[in-house]
């Protein structure tokens, strides 16, 4: 997820979504953090000493969402599951998730305290590092964590990282979210919000009709959102760099609008596209 801007001295603050809404009582885990040195990437992550509580955590996530998942979430991000190999027995080892990553896609994952300021962020994904917390949520908040945990970082986003056009849209979008200023900033968090947090796709069927399913992380790691994204309650609008990049979205409710996608080349595409005329690129 995005953090803070880093405004200049004479551009305004553009805060992040969870900053614009948070008031007093806003979570220390939503506050962005610098990183200080670089954080561990690949075969330097140590494997935590989770206690059994956060293993059983884990287990049960694991169990509830995935029994979701089949003729909801996309085939890229199925797949991307099986191919990396995540378990619901045991909390997956960032590093043998990353060195999968690797072969598949060349992305590596790092690990982070939390939330990260964004230019820490956007650094990382124009390396194509990940960066993923490894803690997990308490178990009062099985069903909503208001900033990314574990199962958000590796069940939500890691599996997308093996489709190859996903992969390479991550990266530009962190390169190009490097160069961006002032506005561009918010424009990017929509994007990404839309996309990478709660994209859905419209996709072939075997027998050759089409139908939509969902890709980003905010929904498939949320019990749910799974449940509301594709119900009526839910207005989908095809996805459209340009109308995307001026939609406001609300972090704290369940999202009324979100935005269908025909393929991710056309999310390369259109990105691209975009980026070049913002002069990002
Ligand atoms: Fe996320």
């Amino acid at each position: 997820m995005l953090a803070a801007s880093d405004p200049s001295p004479d551009e305004p603050a553009f805060l992040s979504a969870y900053e614009k809404a948070g008031a007093e009582d806003l979570d220390p885990r939503c506050v962005p953090q610098t990183l200080d040195q670089p954080p561990p990437v690949g075969d330097a992550i140590l494997y935590p000493g989770y206690s059994e509580i956060d293993q059983e955590t884990w287990r049960m996530l694991y169990a509830r969402q995935l029994a979701f998942l089949p003729g909801r979430a996309s085939a890229a991000y199925l797949h991307g599951a099986e191919t990396i190999t995540l378990g619901g027995e045991r909390i997956p080892a960032l590093k043998d998730l990353s060195a999968r990553l690797a072969r598949e896609t060349n992305w590596a994952v790092a690990r982070v305290p939390g939330l990260l300021h964004e230019r820490d962020f956007f650094e990382l994904l124009s390396q194509r590092i990940f960066p993923s917390t490894d803690y997990i949520r308490g178990r009062e908040e099985l069903d909503y964590t208001p900033a990314p945990d574990l199962f958000h970082d590796i069940f939500g986003h890691m599996p997308m990282l093996t489709e190859p056009d996903f992969a390479d849209f991550y990266q530009h979008f962190g390169e190009a979210a490097l160069n961006a200023t002032g506005y561009q900033r918010v424009q990017l968090e929509r994007l990404h919000w839309f996309s990478v947090e709660f994209g859905l796709i419209r996709e072939q069927q075997p027998d050759g009709s089409t139908a939509r399913r969902i890709f980003g992380a905010g929904i498939l790691s949320s019990h749910g959102e799974v449940q509301h994204a594709l119900s009526d309650a839910v207005e989908v609008r095809p996805y459209d760099v340009a109308v995307v990049a001026e939609q406001d979205y609300d972090v704290w409710h369940l999202q009324p609008l979100l935005f269908e996608l025909d393929s991710f080349e056309q999310l390369v595409d259109q990105f691209g596209g975009w980026a070049k005329a913002q002069g990002l690129r």
